[in-house]
């Protein structure tokens, strides 16, 4: 039987990464994985085995499993990557003076990110979708799972870019930018979070005017919403900050295990932190804009005083 399992790995590692569609992918995994797979058939094989044997081949035969579950997410991944970048160079008369949009794949946006298929947080961020799994991205947070796919520990990065959300107020617009930091190293903790931005805060702003408040993000545990004092009416409460006396300017947390496991880091050794902030919101606060929208109007008497 061992035999058998250890051409099984070999043999499926390399079927499925030759795999050219989403349909050759899918008849490989019904050929493992299914009712009558090859690697169901030997798990129901194990029981004619004795309590030892069995105990050792089943060990063996669910480390294949998961690593063929893995690799097939994975190539799954790749394929739908590629039919993306048909979808774009076959586009080939593209009209540049369009705006751009900065389109992600669903994986990168909601399942890597520990926000499976039926978790609220779906709801939470209202969602364009392109044509679907190509959506128009709603944070940079997928830039985390990019950076942490390529590259090894030690990770810092700052990454900005255009987001989309069905919002319209003011303090928010359909489109902004968002700017992500993401750091993974060994024995990082909430207190380098919170040194890290109070710095920038500190850099930006001259004070320290700034709150943790604790939230919910489906990739960091613990969650927090990081607000500012409200620049307009210094914490009394206004329009502005909706009688609150805070501008909430993004939200951050430490990585969540389950992230780490879909970029195969090892969440017993790493630990990490990230946050996301709007760049408007925080140019707002720095200038005293009274309403985000007009970063969008192009009012030249705006434009002007920068
Ligand atoms: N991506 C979150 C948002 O846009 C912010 C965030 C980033 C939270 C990183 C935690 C960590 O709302």
């Amino acid at each position: 039987m061992i035999e058998q399992i250890n051409q099984i790995r070999v043999e499926a590692h390399s079927q499925i990464f030759s795999a050219l569609d989403p349909d050759a992918l899918d008849r490989l995994r019904v050929h493992y994985m299914g009712k009558k797979g090859v690697l169901t058939t030997l798990l129901h094989q194990l029981k004619e085995l004795t309590p030892e044997k069995r105990k050792e081949m089943g060990a063996v035969l669910n480390e294949v499993k998961t690593n063929v579950e893995r690799d097939l997410k994975q190539r799954q991944t790749e394929l739908k990557r590629v039919v993306l970048d048909k979808e774009i160079s076959s586009s080939g008369s593209a009209d540049v003076s369009l705006p751009g949009h900065f389109a992600e794949l669903e994986f990168y946006h909601l399942e890597a990110l520990n926000t499976t298929e039926d978790h609220p947080a779906r709801d939470m961020q209202d969602t364009f979708y392109i044509n679907p799994p190509v959506l128009l991205r709603s944070h940079t947070s997928p830039v985390q799972i990019r950076t942490m796919k390529d590259k090894k520990p030690p990770i810092q990065i700052i990454a900005p870019g255009k987001v989309y959300r069905s919002d319209y107020d003011l303090t928010h617009t359909p489109m902004f930018h968002q700017i992500e930091g993401l750091m993974v190293d060994e024995n990082l903790s909430l207190a380098d979070l919170k040194g890290v931005l109070n710095y920038l805060i500190k850099n930006l702003f001259g004070t320290k005017t700034l709150r943790f408040r604790p939230s919910f993000f489906p990739f960091t545990e613990p969650s927090a919403e990081v607000d500012m004092q409200c620049i307009q009416c210094k914490g009394k409460g206004c329009r502005l900050c909706k009688s609150t006396g805070w501008l909430e300017i993004g939200g951050c947390g430490m990585v969540h295990p389950n992230v780490f496991k879909s970029v195969n880091y090892d969440s017993e050794k790493y630990s990490g932190f990230a946050f996301g902030m709007g760049i408007e919101r925080i140019a707002m606060l720095k200038y005293g804009i009274d309403d985000l929208r007009s970063f969008f109007e192009n009012d030249i008497r705006m434009l002007e005083q920068f």
